[in-house]
C-alpha cells in the first residue's frame, strides 16, 4: 500500500503540535546555566520524526481519550528517545559524526556536555511525567503505571539493556534469535511503552491493550529492520546520518545476516502483522495503520 500525500501532511501536522509542546516542557535554551539548555534544545529541535511522541497521542486517540491529556506523556518519551539518540553517537558508542543532518551533539558541545545533556533529557522526561498526575480527568494510579511502563522501557531489561547486547555483539557471530532480542530491547521497548502508556492513561481495557501492544512489536521489529536497511543503501542527505555506520563498527544487523532482500521481506512481514493486529479497532486507527505502511517506505 502507497503512502499517500494526505497522511503524509496530517504526519507534518502532528509533528509541528508536538514540537510546540515539546518546548513548553523544557526550560528554555537560554537558561541557567546555558551551556546544558543549549544543548539540550540541539539534541531535541534538529528535525527528528516525532515517531514516539505521535504513537503515544495516537493510542490515546484510538482508545477515546483526549489527546492533549497524553501531550506530557507524548513529549517526555521524546525527551527520553533523543537522550538516547545522543548517547548512541558518542565516540564509546557509534561514534557517529551526524544526526538529524547537523554534528552530533558531541561534536559542538564536547563529550562531557553530550553525556550530561542526555543526563539532562532522561531526568526531565520523569519530571514532566509526574506532572501528568496532576491533569484534570487522569487518575494518579493510572500515570503512576505509566511512568513505571516508561521507566522499564527505558532502562536496563529494555533500551538500555538492548544497546549493551548491541554493542557485545559488534564483530561477533550471533545467531538471528539474538539479534531479533536486541532489537526488540533497544528499540522495540521504547515503541512498546508509547503504545501501552498513550492507552494506559485512560485505563485501556485488556483485549485492546493486547492489541495495541502487538501492534508495537510488530512496528518496533519493522522500524528497526529498515533502519538498518537504510544504514545499507539510504542516502545521507535524507537520512541526516552517516550511511554505513553499522559496517564500520561490525554490527549485527538483519541485512548483514540475511542479506538485504530477505531484510526487506522480515520488514514487509512485520508490518503486516502490526496492521493485523489493529483488527479490534475501527477507523480510529486509522493513523496507526498508515504510520505502519509509512515505517516500511520510508527513505528517512
Ligand atoms: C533512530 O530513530 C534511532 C533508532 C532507534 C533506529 P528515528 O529514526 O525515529 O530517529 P528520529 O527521531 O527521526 O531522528
Ligand atoms: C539505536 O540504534 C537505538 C537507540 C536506542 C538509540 P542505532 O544505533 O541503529 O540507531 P541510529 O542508526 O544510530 O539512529
Ligand atoms: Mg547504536
Ligand atoms: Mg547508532
Ligand atoms: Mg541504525
Amino acid at each position: 500500500m502507497a503512502v499517500c500525500g494526505d497522511f503524509v501532511r496530517q504526519l507534518q501536522e502532528r509533528q509541528a503540535y508536538i514540537d510546540r509542546h515539546l518546548v513548553r516542557f523544557m526550560p528554555p535554551a537560554g537558561s541557567y546555566p546555558p551551556v546544558i539548555h543549549q544543548a539540550m534544545h540541539y539534541a531535541v529541535f534538529n528535525g527528528g520524526k516525532r515517531l514516539r511522541p505521535t504513537l503515544v497521542l495516537e493510542a490515546a486517540r484510538a482508545v477515546g481519550g483526549e489527546v492533549e491529556k497524553a501531550l506530557p506523556t507524548a513529549c517526555a518519551i521524546e525527551m527520553i528517545h533523543c537522550y538516547s539518540l545522543v548517547h548512541d553517537d558518542l565516540p564509546a558508542m557509534d561514534d557517529d559524526d551526524l544526526r538529524r543532518g547537523k554534528p552530533t551533539c558531541h561534536k559542538v558541545f564536547g563529550e562531557a556536555n553530550a553525556i550530561l545533556t542526555g543526563d539532562a533529557l532522561l531526568t526531565l522526561a520523569f519530571e514532566v511525567l509526574a506532572g501528568s498526575a496532576s491533569i484534570p480527568g487522569l487518575e494518579p494510579v493510572q500515570v503512576m503505571k505509566v511512568i513505571h511502563e516508561v521507566a522499564v522501557a527505558a532502562g536496563s531489561q529494555g533500551m538500555i539493556g538492548g544497546q549493551v547486547l548491541d554493542l557485545e555483539a559488534e564483530g561477533a557471530e550471533i545467531s538471528l534469535e539474538l539479534l531479533k532480542d536486541i532489537h526488540s530491547r533497544k528499540t522495540g521497548a521504547l515503541f512498546r511503552a508509547c503504545l501501552r502508556s498513550g492507552s494506559m492513561l485512560f485505563g485501556v481495557e485488556d483485549e485492546r491493550l493486547k492489541a495495541l501492544t502487538r501492534y508495537a512489536e510488530s512496528f518496533g521489529l519493522g522500524f528497526q529492520v529498515t533502519d538498518d536497511i537504510l544504514d545499507v543503501e539510504g542516502d545521507e542527505q535524507v537520512i541526516g546520518k552517516p550511511v554505513g555506520s553499522d559496517r564500520k563498527n561490525e554490527k549485527a544487523t538483519y541485512p548483514y545476516l540475511l542479506g538485504l532482500d530477505e531484510a526487506r521481506r522480515v520488514a514487509r512481514t512485520c508490518i503486516q502483522e502490526a496492521v493485523e493486529s489493529l483488527a479490534p479497532f475501527g477507523p480510529e486507527a486509522d493513523f496507526l495503520r498508515n504510520l505502519a505502511h509509512y515505517v516500511l517506505e520510508r527513505q528517512s
